[in-house]
């Protein structure tokens, strides 16, 4: 616990912190790489490059600071923190270089304003956070252990299939090399992915593209241009090479209620949304399936999806394509607009959307939803990247 004097002194210098808070993440990231390469391949250096990663630790800083004492109120950025923490396995070592590094960055951006009573404030301050998610990690990671089929760390495991689902996406069914369970995940939970690529050990997150089924797992990979791991994974990876996997992780998962449920979703962001329509559907519940896509070439799952919905009354499907070529069959052409979406919106109470996709895809969609009256509390969406801000 800070003392009254450490909260205090926190207070008054948050402010200073806050306005410089984009230049101490950028010192100190690059100086823990420097010190500690070990900690360095556990960051995706794309997200360093766009200085999303810098940013999202620097607004975590910001709300940390200016709600010093009244710590409730983090609840939920916390448990961001808590989910992707566990899918990279980050351990209570690594805090105590986080912190040594963060303080030199505090110190060598603010100069002589940190005081030797500033430095303890900050010092207790980070420590009194880094307890917090200590404990609540490691909560996390024993429950996984605890899980039938669950484990703790990395575990190796195998491609057992590698399958083209469009001329971008390719799925990967990996099993675990021991033969033993897998743990149920939460639809729209990811994995941590450990891979050594060209001699450096790189990692990434990706969802769950197919619903929980105790044996294997499967994910779904777009290719990116010169993208390290997507490249390596579609063009190097063979079906019985070996990588390492964390348990699934996250908290874009489907919230109690019974309303329906309408998913939407840009290109690649459609891996979570595949389970959790199958989820919502077991459940009973009513999906609206909202897929924008370029065009056909590039659209992936579009038979398993229309096979659900030969099966499932409850489901609607909607493809909306950008560009298409002559051949393609969308539903609807262009971009999915405020009119558009205001037609798709189920008319039911109880309504919650999940969103997933490019920043300005999502941007519009929560944009256009909010504007027809579907509450914050009711939108959900997720990113396959840092955190950012939704304006
Ligand atoms: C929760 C979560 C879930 C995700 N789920 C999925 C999923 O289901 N499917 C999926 O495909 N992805 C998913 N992702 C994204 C995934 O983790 C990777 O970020 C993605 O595969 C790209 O990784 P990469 O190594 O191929 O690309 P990177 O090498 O990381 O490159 C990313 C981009 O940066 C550019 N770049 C690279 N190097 C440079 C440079 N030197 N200068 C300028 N630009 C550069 C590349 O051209 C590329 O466009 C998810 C991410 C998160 C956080
Ligand atoms: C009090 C200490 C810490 C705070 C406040 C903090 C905060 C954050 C925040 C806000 C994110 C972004 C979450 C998101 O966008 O989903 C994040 C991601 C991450 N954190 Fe931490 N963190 C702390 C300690 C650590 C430590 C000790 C490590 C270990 C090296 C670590 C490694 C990571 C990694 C690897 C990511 C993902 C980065 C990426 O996407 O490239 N963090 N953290």
């Amino acid at each position: 616990m800070l003392t009254p004097a450490q909260i205090a002194v926190v207070k008054a210098t948050a402010p200073v912190v806050a306005a410089n808070a984009n230049r101490i993440t950028g010192t100190f990231y690059p100086l823990m790489f420097e010190r500690f390469p070990e900690v360095r391949a556990v960051f995706n250096q794309s997200h360093q490059r766009g200085g999303a990663q810098p940013e999202a630790l620097a607004n975590a800083i910001i709300a940390y600071a200016s709600n010093i004492d009244r710590l409730e109120v983090l609840g939920p950025a916390v448990e961001g923190i808590v989910q992707k923490h566990v899918s990279l396995n980050i351990t209570p070592d690594q805090y105590g270089i986080v912190g040594a590094c963060l303080m030199e960055a505090i110190g060598r951006v603010l100069g002589d304003a940190v005081t030797a009573e500033v430095a303890d404030a900050w010092g207790a301050a980070y420590w009194q956070l880094a307890r917090l998610l200590i404990a609540a990690e490691e909560a996390e990671y024993a429950r996984k252990a605890a899980l039938t089929g669950g484990w703790r760390g990395a575990r190796r495991f195998r491609i057992a299939g590698k399958t083209a689902e469009s001329a971008v996406i390719t799925s990967f069914r990996l099993e675990p090399v021991d033969g033993g369970r897998v743990m149920d995940f939460l639809p729209g939970q990811y994995l941590g992915l450990k891979l050594a690529i060209g001699g450096e050990t790189v990692h990434r997150n990706y969802s769950l593209s197919a619903s929980p089924n105790g044996r294997d797992y499967r994910i779904s990979v777009k290719r990116e241009a010169q993208g390290l791991v997507s490249g390596f994974l579609h063009d190097r990876a063979r079906v019985g090479d070996e990588l390492e996997v964390y348990p699934p992780a996250g908290e874009f998962v489907l919230r109690e209620g019974d309303g329906p449920l309408l998913l939407i979703t840009g290109g690649v962001g459609q891996t979570p949304a595949l389970p959790l329509a199958e989820q919502a559907l077991a459940a009973g519940r009513k999906v609206v399936y909202v897929h924008a896509a370029i065009n056909g070439s590039v659209h992936a799952f579009r038979n398993h999806l229309d096979d659900l919905a030969g099966r499932h009354a409850g489901l609607t499907t909607v493809y909306c394509y950008a560009e298409p070529e002559t051949t393609d069959q969308p539903h609807l052409t262009g971009l999915l607009d405020r009119e558009r979406l205001a037609a798709l919106l189920p008319r039911e109470p109880g309504v919650a959307a999940y969103v997933v996709g490019p920043k300005p895809f999502m941007t519009a969609v929560i944009g256009a939803l909010t504007a027809l009256g579907l509450p914050a509390s009711a939108i959900f969406h997720e990113f396959f990247g840092p955190k950012e801000a939704i304006a």
